[in-house]
């Protein structure tokens, strides 16, 4: 048997654990959190019950969810030295490099850092969830040279979020907008950046460790950078006439087409099937930049269906429409990845904390291919 027998190129269709926590039905293209159907959330549910149904394994009752959110909202202060690291790099790294750095320094103000029982882990995801999502607010608000906004705690997540980046209290059906994308978002299986994050804590690292590299699994282009890149090449198009000229010389010179293409969703991407109707519900009465944009993406998406959806199984993925949903909440592009960190958190850390309940050490092998034996010559006479 030689290599190409034994390596899983990019691990495609190898099953690395067991899970109940979501469902990926690629060939029908099928979403699930908690066996609960992506649309149904979308269309009921919250961010913050999104986040106790995939750390909980169940919807919460009433009192449940009171409490539950409350402790989540009493977590969003940052310490000032996080503050303060993140207005030191503002201008000098990126806005998903800000995060990672900030994040990762988070865990030095957690006294229960290396208590790595459940009780722990849980009421340490909740302290995740709600400063990851202060800090990218604090990044971009800072980034716009404007002063840091503290959190409120009296609004919701979403509210919040919009608040800290903007320094004034959303409209309601912005914050709505944003706590939709927030739940499209929160939870995917077993992702590159949620695998990711298993590794690190598959070592027994603390979960700010394992969800430190899902943040930065996350940055590149083939995957959450993917939303940023696309808004990019829509800019880059320029308007809804040039769509098609560009398409073709794009896919002629074989580039990828950012926010298509999925390794496990061969048809439509669910969630990408929600954003979209939103999408051509504000191409009614949004103007300027926005009309633009949402323009674009649909003559895109129009194309790019006819081309390569039947014919190569490349469809829109959730990043293809983000970009000009989040233009329309006025979440500049390149805060667009580190919103989807503070989306996805939920999703990391109860993929983390239940790994942790079977653990095991990941350590995949390479085939070599190099020499042995060699004789080793001492530096003069090599
Ligand atoms: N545009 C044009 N061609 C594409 C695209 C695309 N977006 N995606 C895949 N292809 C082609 C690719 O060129 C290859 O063609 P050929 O067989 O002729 O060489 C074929 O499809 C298979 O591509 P692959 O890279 O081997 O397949 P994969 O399963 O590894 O790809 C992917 C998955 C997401 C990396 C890829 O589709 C891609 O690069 N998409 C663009 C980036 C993107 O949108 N990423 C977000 C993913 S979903 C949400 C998330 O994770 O954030």
């Amino acid at each position: 048997m030689d290599a190409d027998d034994k390596i899983a190129v990019g691990l495609e269709g190898v099953y690395v654990a067991k899970s109940s926590i979501c469902k990926v039905d690629g060939i029908n293209g099928k979403l699930y959190y908690r066996g609960y159907a992506i649309e149904d959330i979308a269309k009921n549910s919250s961010f913050e019950e999104v986040c106790y149904l995939l750390l909980n394994g169940k919807l919460p009752k009433l009192a449940e969810f009171e409490e539950f959110k409350k402790a989540l909202y009493a977590e969003r202060d940052l310490p000032e030295e996080i503050v303060g690291i993140i207005s030191e790099l503002v201008g000098k790294a990126s806005p998903m490099d800000i995060l990672r750095t900030a994040f990762s320094a988070l865990s030095g103000f957690d006294e229960k850092l290396n208590d790595n029982t459940e009780q722990a882990n849980m009421e340490k995801s909740l302290k995740i969830i709600s400063r990851i999502s202060s800090i990218s607010a604090a990044i971009g608000r800072l980034e716009s040279k404007a002063q840091y906004v503290k959190p409120d705690k009296s609004l919701s997540h979403s509210q919040n979020f919009l608040y800290m980046l903007n320094g004034k209290k959303p409209e309601q059906e912005k914050a709505d907008l944003l706590d939709l994308m927030m739940m499209l978002h929160a939870e995917h299986s077993s992702n590159a950046s949620t695998f990711s994050t298993l590794v690190t804590g598959s070592t027994l690292a603390d979960i700010y460790a394992a969800v430190t590299s899902g943040i930065s699994t996350l940055k590149g282009p083939l995957h959450g950078g993917a939303d940023e890149a696309a808004l990019k090449m829509m800019d880059a198009i320029g308007s809804p006439e040039n769509t098609e000229r560009y398409i073709d010389e794009a896919l002629a010179g074989k580039q990828r087409i950012m926010g298509f293409g999925h390794r496990v969703y061969k048809t439509y991407d669910p969630r990408a099937k929600i954003i979209r109707g939103h999408l051509i519900e504000i191409q009614e009465h949004a103007d300027g930049k926005v009309k633009n944009l949402t323009g674009i993406a649909l003559a895109a998406e129009k194309m790019m269906v006819e081309k390569l959806g039947e014919t190569k199984g490349i469809w829109p993925n959730v990043d293809f429409f983000s970009g000009p949903i989040y233009a329309y909440l006025g979440v500049p592009g390149n805060l667009f990845t580190p919103l989807f960190a503070a989306s996805r958190a939920p999703g990391w850390c109860a993929h983390m904390i239940e790994y942790w309940r079977n653990n095991k050490l990941f350590r995949p092998l390479e085939y070599y291919e190099g020499e042995i034996d060699k004789q080793y010559l001492s530096i003069d006479k090599r």
